[in-house]
């Protein structure tokens, strides 16, 4: 079902929609059996699934602007991952699976553990800290189940943003200190799962700002390969992903945070630097080290009142378009991860899961619950894209 003019016209005014409530998703002809082995990028265009590209086809139908409407248009074919982020998502996505084209590859975002987002709250979860038999055998056990039944689909699978790197710099937290063993066990789990021919696996590492300081780069990498190794050291993870929902540029001289006081802290002043970094940490550790880097959202810089600020941010536009010609042989790809205009965050500060970063200076305003579309801000990025659609 598409939306209705009148709907979109009404839901737009408000900023936010739901879901669509049935996806268009095409079926295609039966592909034989995928065998991964190396950059999957190399050969295979990222998939542009239907949820984000009937949000883009809505949101450029409400669009007055002709050329912007034409220009926001063309983001519905560019390639993105599919975020199942409750057990409910996995619904569609047998679907979704099914219309992948036999030469390209689906990107998939796992991402559900027992309390989900320790550090945060915008994106708590709705698996409790304690729910990691929940997150086994209906989260992961049905994911794996649908997977095998689709064989032909090659999937890369972005296993669980900022869980990790939460254990590494936010341990104090009370929230985080109880998500511990669930986070480790429950990515351990899922890594194991998910060692299937057609997959391959990048386990979220945060980006430059995160574990890229001196002193955090060694715990980060630690933590990376202790995960790994309790999953059994699965043939088919490949590396890490950065800089997922992130602002960094993948290349910037000097860079955003460069010359802060603190900025000879850290060496990885952009993506490009952390990449080379973390890798060289993650083999020192025994983890494999190839990465993926998300460049959705970073084409503008200068934004960010701070390096920590990650939520909505104002002025940001649309960033490279996923490629495997990165010109870096340690990264695989460009990718776009955080579908462009699905917000970080409610602005609404007397909402459950608000968070103050969401309220922050720099932070666009007003924005709905972290998910959910906010058609001005995908104008916003579609206007300051670089390169240009
Ligand atoms: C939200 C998820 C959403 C994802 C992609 C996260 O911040 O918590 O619900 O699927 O962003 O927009």
């Amino acid at each position: 079902m598409k939306f209705s003019a009148l709907l979109a016209a009404v839901t737009l005014a408000t900023g936010a929609y739901a879901l669509p409530a049935n996806e268009t998703v095409e079926k295609r002809a039966t592909c034989s059996p995928v065998t991964l082995s190396g950059n999957p990028f190399t050969s295979r265009k990222l998939f542009a699934n239907s949820h984000y590209g009937d949000y883009v086809k809505t949101a450029a139908a409400a669009i007055t602007d002709s050329t912007l409407s034409s220009q926001a248009l063309k983001v519905a074919d560019v390639g993105s991952f599919l975020w199942l982020d409750t057990i409910s998502a996995l619904d569609t996505l047998d679907g979704h699976l099914k219309s992948v084209p036999c030469d390209q590859v689906i990107g998939i975002v796992v991402y559900d553990l027992p309390g989900r987002d320790c550090a945060a709250k915008a994106s708590n979860g709705e698996l409790a800290v304690g729910q990691l038999s929940t997150y086994k055998s209906s989260y992961i056990d049905a994911l794996v189940k649908i997977i095998k039944a689709n064989t032909g689909t090659a999937i890369v699978a972005l296993v669980e943003p900022d869980s990790l790197p939460n254990l590494v710099t936010n341990a104090d937290l009370s929230t985080c200190k109880a998500s511990k063993t669930g986070y480790e066990d429950g990515v351990a789990y899922a890594l194991k799962s998910l060692n299937l021919p057609n997959v391959v696996q990048y386990v979220d590492a945060g980006h430059g700002g995160w574990l890229g300081w001196n002193d955090n780069l060694k715990p980060g990498a630690e933590e990376l390969a202790k995960v790994y190794k309790a999953a059994g050291s699965p043939k088919n993870v490949r590396g890490f992903a950065t800089n997922v929902a992130g602002w960094n540029a993948w290349s910037k001289t000097p860079g955003e945070f460069e010359n802060a006081p603190d900025g000879q802290w850290n060496k990885a002043q952009d993506e490009k630097r952390y990449v080379s970094l973390f890798s060289a940490a993650l083999k020192t550790a025994g983890f494999p080290n190839y990465a993926i880097v998300d460049t959705g959202r970073n084409a503008v810089q200068g934004l960010r009142d701070e390096w920590g600020d990650w939520c909505n941010v104002n002025g940001a536009g649309f960033g490279v378009r996923p490629t495997s010609s990165t010109g870096d042989s340690q990264t695989d790809a460009f990718v776009w991860v955080k579908p462009g205009g699905e917000s970080d965050g409610t602005s609404d500060s007397t909402a459950n899961r608000y968070d103050s970063f969401c309220g922050k200076a720099d932070a666009y305003k007003p924005a709905p619950e972290a998910g959910t579309w906010n058609q001005a801000y995908f104008e916003m990025l579609l206007k300051n894209a670089i390169p240009q659609f």
